[in-house]
């Protein structure tokens, strides 16, 4: 398929961002290296956190979107535990794999340190095993440079990385995995359109509605779907490429997933709800199946702005109150559902290595 006009223009009327060209070089490094030491080696392109919509060039103002980046950053970790290797495409400042569970308000890396009677700085006694298994698993990733992490602020950062990432990764074929779990603007300001300077309050045309009868409008433009092209061109032909989608109302979820699976021709549509995505997805394949892959209620965490009472509703096949338990018996206090999706990509992508299957 060969790219529309608008996604062309796309980047030769944006800026190439300043970092590419050095992380292009890591990524070369990387494949170069796990290539030539694992003949099988399989490389995940994890995708995570929301994109910056810039009002300004010299950017005072922005858009953004609710994404921390957990799903990607624990993702990550899952795919490790897999024996993945990991590009792990970030937004700046959102949660990283392991350090993700000191980290942010939250989690807060001084509430789990104490100081010793002697002076010293230790970890508290009740967070000893946990910090020691994320410490030690760190260390393993890091040791065998299984884990490259990469960078990205705006909407068009996140879109020429992921074109020469996927590009790069052509080496690779059925064993590049792209797991999008990126929360990517679906709108934008063209660079021509865009003020070089911080927009002054005294600019802002005279409005109806507010109170001084000013507004600041701003016109927004679609971005181009290059999960297409993604698809089509710059991805590997045998590689996996698995895209997530997100909706607040039940009874869209699955049928958008659907649409977006027909639509770029790829292997898997991860649904999930804005209100319950930590405890429930949904895995819609080619043929209209939908797969529901869910915490047992006993074993969700706690959270803030999660509905549970949601939970089930946006089944479209077969609704039930059944709840299919995937962790194998093993009781946790707060399973992240991750730890039961990893594992299920990782079958179906080895299924397909073992086939030598191909996209059309
Ligand atoms: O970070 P968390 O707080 O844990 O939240 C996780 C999440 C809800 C953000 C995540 O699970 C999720 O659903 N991510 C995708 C949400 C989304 O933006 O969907 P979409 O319909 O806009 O995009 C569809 C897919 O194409 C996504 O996989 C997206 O990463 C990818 N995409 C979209 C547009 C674009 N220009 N390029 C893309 O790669």
């Amino acid at each position: 398929m060969i790219p529309d006009d608008s996604q062309s223009r796309y980047f030769t009327s944006n800026p190439t961002p300043k970092a590419l060209s050095k992380h292009e070089a890591l990524v070369r490094e990387f494949v170069d290296y796990h290539v030539s030491t694992n003949p099988n080696t399989r490389i995940a392109l994890v995708t995570s956190g929301g994109t910056t919509v810039p009002l300004e060039n010299q950017t005072v103002r922005f858009i953004d979107n609710f994404s921390a980046g957990t799903r990607g950053a624990t993702s990550a970790e899952y795919f490790l535990r897999e024996g993945y290797a990991v590009i792990f495409l970030h937004r700046q400042y959102s949660l990283l794999p392991y350090s993700r569970h000191f980290s942010h308000s939250t989690n807060c890396f001084l509430d789990f340190m104490d100081e010793s009677g002697d002076g010293e700085v230790v970890v508290r006694q009740e967070y000893q095993q946990k910090m020691r298994r994320v410490l030690e698993e760190y260390q393993y990733a890091k040791k065998n440079r299984l884990l490259l992490l990469l960078p990205f602020t705006t909407i068009t950062e996140y879109l020429f990385e992921l074109r020469s990432l996927a590009t790069l990764l052509q080496p690779l074929d059925s064993r590049a995995l792209f797991y999008l779990a990126a929360a990517v603007s679906d709108f934008f300001i063209p660079r021509e359109r865009m003020n070089e300077h911080k927009i002054q309050s005294s600019e802002v045309e005279n409005g109806k509605k507010s109170g001084d009868g000013k507004q600041l409008v701003v016109n927004l433009d679609p971005v181009p779907k290059f999960l297409t092209t993604l698809v089509s061109q710059w991805a590997p032909r045998g590689s996996m490429i698995v895209s997530f989608k997100l909706e607040t109302d039940p009874s869209l979820l699955v049928s958008k997933a659907e649409q977006a699976l027909e639509k770029y021709g790829h292997d898997l549509v991860i649904g999930n709800l804005l209100t319950t995505r930590k405890w429930e997805v949904v895995f819609v394949t080619k043929g209209g199946q939908e797969r529901w892959v869910r915490v047992p209620k006993a074993k969700r965490s706690r959270s803030v702005s999660g509905i549970e009472e949601l939970v089930g509703r946006a089944e479209k096949n077969k609704p039930s109150d059944e709840e299919v338990d995937l962790s194998g018996g093993e009781v946790h206090e707060g399973l992240e559902i991750e730890s039961l999706i990893i594992p299920e990509l990782a079958v179906l992508h080895q299924e397909r290595i073992n086939n030598g299957s191909q996209r059309a």
